[in-house]
This record gives structure tokens, C-alpha cells and sequence, in this order.
């Protein structure tokens, strides 16, 4: 009897939720989860359940988030907005949350972020997934002002990946204290300024691999070393420059206080020159580019040089060349004058020549034939006008086969 009762209620408190469940979302009272996935909605169901400590809403259409999108849920510690099309996130869009660890933003298109978007009073969370998430430059501008105002002094993982961001403002990560975590792979990041890791003494892993890098100038490298000693480097995946100018770099991957610390070594590769393509950067000699000799094939820079070479060397043998020739006609130059008269002589006769055929050319009579093949031309007799005019004072007229049977 207990037994059944116990079921009633069971039933009961199932079909109780079921009716509190928002419409598009499974709700699970066991797990404490809801998730609204994939059901085309416009905004973040009201209704959802005051015992939900994980949210999953994600492959929707929801473009504007705020302060009014998530009311009463003081127990959610872990949300997921993935993929929903988000560009606006309003200000204290997560104030409700108090106790909100994990916020997952990833893959949407934030163009819109109010600085005090991200701000929870008490600063719970931990952990901020923004991969891929960006719209544009202006939005990353806004990210740094979030991240600046949002109070996120508990923050301890940061998620910005395949975020296209090119380059990092100085201080945009100062006001999190506490980080550990910076992931910023997939980034087609070029340079790391002065400045742009500044504050993150907690930090334990910093992930700048599949970048844009080329190489680390001496000011990247010592905005590395501001870290703290327990920093571990993800930086493979770069098109790093093999030349001269990597010196100071791959002597300082060598080191023995960084190469425990690098987490991927062996990705580290060349990108160029042609010769040293894959080369592990580890391997490349400290003086690899730099020799003022470079030995033929040995890369571009020794391409490029050599092909400066043969082109100087093309124009001073074409310099010569014309040399030889005007002294060749200086020293010919009684000769050249009889053959500059020969040659006067030889057209005049030609010219000659012309004079009387164009003569024959103007015979009357053969001037009326050619006008009796226009006219038979002219009366559609052939599809083609075959015979072409030129201006009367030189007029020629050309005469096809076909005309001569016309005529
Ligand atoms: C949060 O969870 C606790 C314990 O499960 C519960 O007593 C409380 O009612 C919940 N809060 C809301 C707003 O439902
Ligand atoms: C962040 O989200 C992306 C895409 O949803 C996912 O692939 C990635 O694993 C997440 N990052 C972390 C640290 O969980
Ligand atoms: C980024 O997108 C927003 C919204 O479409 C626009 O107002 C802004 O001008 C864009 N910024 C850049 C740098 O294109
Ligand atoms: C790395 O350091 C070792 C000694 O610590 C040295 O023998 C070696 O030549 C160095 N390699 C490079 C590429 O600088």
C-alpha cells in the first residue's frame, strides 16, 4: 500500500514537470538538466525549471539576449547558448545566476556585447567558452570592455578560438586575475604586443598554436617570460620564417628554462624557405639564413640573390653589346653612307616601278568594271558585299574569284 502510494506520487510529480516543462525542451528533474535543442526557438523559454542546474539550448534562433531572458534560476551552474545565432548579448544578461560556473557562447555571431554583459555579482564563473563566437573586429573591442567590466575575478578558463581576431589589444586580458586557461588557437594572430598577456600570473597553459605567427620578435618573447614559471606554450602550427631574423627565437626555444615548457615542440616547423620546408625548428641551425654566402638551392633568400646577380649580369653584357655595335658603325661610317646611298637609289627605282602600275591601275576601263561588279554586288546576287571601297582618291577596288563570274 505504501508502495503504491509512493508510485502515485512519483507519477504525479513526472507529470508535474512534464506540464512545467517548457514546450521544444526535455526537462530531467534526476539530472537537474534541461535542453532545448534544435527546435527553431526565437528566444530562451520562460518557464524553465527552478531545480535546472544545467541548461542546454543550442542549434536555435535566438538573436538578442538579456537581462529579462533568464529570470529565477539561482541554481544553474552550467549553461550552453551554443550555436543560436546570437549577436546581441545585453547588459547583465547572467545576473540571475549566482552560482553560474560554465557559460558556453560558442559559435554564434556576437556583434552586439554590452560591457556588463558578462557581469554575475560574485564573480562564479570559471569558465568562458567564446570559440568562434566573434562577428567582427568591433565585437572583439566589445569582448575587451566585457572582460574589462564584467567582474570575472573567478574566471579560470577562456575559450576565444577560430575567432579571427588578427591582433590582440595591450590589457585585454588584465582584469582576470585568476586565469589559467587561455585558448587562442585558430586566431590568424601575426604579432604578440608588448602588453597583451599582462596580469596573467596564474596562468598555466597559453594555446597561440594555428596562428599567423612567422616568428616571436625579442618583445613576444619576453612578454612570455612575464608569465610565471609554470606557463606551459602551445605554438606549433605557425608558418614560422626559417631565415636570419628566427635566430634569437629558436636559440631561446633552446633554452633549458623553455623547452620544458613547451607543450608541442615538434610542431613547430617551417613554413620557408622552399629548403628548409618541415624542418622542425628545434632542428634548424642557430645559424640557418645568415651565412653572407648562401650556398645555391639553399632557399629563397639564395634565389632571390642569385637572381639579382644574373640580371645585373644580363645588363652589363647587353651594355657591351651596344658598345661594340656603335663603335662597329663609327668605324664603318664611309662605308655606311655609300650603302645609305645605294639604298636611296634602289628604292627610287621601286618606287618607280609602283608609279606605273598604279598608272594601269587608273585605266578607264578597267575603272567601269570594277563598278559593274559592285552593282551586280549591290543587287543581292551573292549574300557578302565582296568588294571594298577606299576613299575615292585611292580608290582600289578588290575583286574575288566569284565577282569575275558575276561579270
Ligand atoms: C534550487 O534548488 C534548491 C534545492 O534543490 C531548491 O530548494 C530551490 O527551490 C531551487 N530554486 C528554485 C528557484 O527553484
Ligand atoms: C568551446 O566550444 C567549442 C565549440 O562548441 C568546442 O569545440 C570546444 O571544445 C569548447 N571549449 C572548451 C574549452 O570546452
Ligand atoms: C561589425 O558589425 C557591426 C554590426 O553589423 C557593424 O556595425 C560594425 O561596423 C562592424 N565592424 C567592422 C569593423 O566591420
Ligand atoms: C641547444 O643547446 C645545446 C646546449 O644546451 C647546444 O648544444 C645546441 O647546439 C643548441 N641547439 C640550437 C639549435 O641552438
Amino acid at each position: 500500500m505504501h508502495m503504491f502510494a509512493f508510485c502515485v506520487f512519483l507519477s504525479f510529480l513526472a507529470l508535474f514537470q512534464c506540464t512545467e516543462c517548457p514546450l521544444g525542451c526535455q526537462c530531467s528533474a534526476a539530472t537537474n538538466t534541461v535542453r532545448c535543442v534544435s527546435k527553431d526557438l526565437r528566444s530562451v523559454p520562460l518557464s524553465i525549471p527552478g531545480y535546472a542546474r544545467t541548461l542546454v539550448v543550442t542549434g536555435n534562433h535566438i538573436h538578442r539576449i538579456g537581462a529579462g531572458s533568464f529570470p529565477e534560476l539561482e541554481n544553474l551552474t552550467n549553461v550552453c547558448l551554443s550555436d543560436n545565432r546570437i549577436s546581441e548579448v545585453g547588459s547583465h544578461t547572467f545576473s540571475s545566476m549566482t552560482r553560474l560556473r560554465s557559460l558556453d557562447l560558442s559559435l554564434n555571431r556576437l556583434a552586439l556585447i554590452h560591457p556588463e554583459a558578462l557581469s554575475v555579482p560574485g564573480s562564479p564563473l570559471q569558465e568562458l567558452n567564446l570559440s568562434r563566437s566573434l562577428y567582427n573586429t568591433t565585437s572583439l573591442t566589445d569582448l575587451a570592455a566585457a572582460l574589462r567590466w564584467g567582474g570575472l575575478a573567478g574566471l579560470l578558463r577562456l575559450d576565444l578560438s577560430g575567432n579571427r581576431p588578427g591582433l590582440l589589444a595591450p590589457a585585454t586580458f588584465s582584469h582576470l586575475p585568476s586565469l589559467q586557461h587561455l585558448l587562442l588557437p585558430h586566431n590568424s594572430l601575426v604579432s604578440v604586443y608588448s602588453g597583451a598577456f599582462s596580469g596573467l600570473t596564474r596562468l598555466t597553459l597559453l594555446d597561440l598554436s594555428h596562428n599567423a605567427f612567422r616568428m616571436f620578435p625579442d618583445e613576444a618573447l619576453e612578454e612570455f617570460g612575464r608569465l610565471g614559471p609554470d606557463a606551459r606554450l602551445l605554438l606549433g602550427q605557425n608558418p614560422y620564417l626559417c631565415s636570419c631574423e628566427i635566430r634569437g627565437f629558436v636559440a631561446w626555444l633552446n633554452s633549458s628554462s623553455v623547452t620544458p615548457r613547451l607543450a608541442d615542440p615538434d610542431e613547430l616547423r617551417c613554413a620557408a624557405p622552399r629548403g628548409l620546408r618541415e624542418a622542425r625548428l628545434r632542428d634548424v641551425r642557430g645559424d640557418a639564413g645568415c651565412d653572407s654566402a648562401p650556398p645555391a638551392g639553399r632557399g629563397e633568400e639564395a634565389d632571390r640573390l642569385s637572381l639579382g646577380t644574373s640580371y645585373a649580369l644580363l645588363g652589363l653584357v647587353l651594355g657591351l653589346v651596344v658598345l661594340v655595335f656603335l663603335f662597329v658603325l663609327y668605324l664603318n661610317r664611309r662605308g655606311m653612307k655609300q650603302w645609305i646611298t645605294d639604298m636611296r637609289d634602289g628604292c627610287h627605282d621601286v618606287l618607280e616601278g609602283y608609279h606605273y602600275r598604279y598608272d594601269i591601275d587608273h585605266d578607264p576601263r578597267l575603272g567601269r568594271m570594277a563598278s559593274g561588279a559592285t552593282a551586280a554586288a549591290g543587287s543581292g546576287h551573292f549574300g557578302t558585299a565582296p568588294s571594298v571601297r577606299l576613299p575615292s582618291d585611292t580608290r582600289v577596288d578588290v575583286q574575288t574569284p566569284t565577282e569575275q563570274v558575276t561579270v
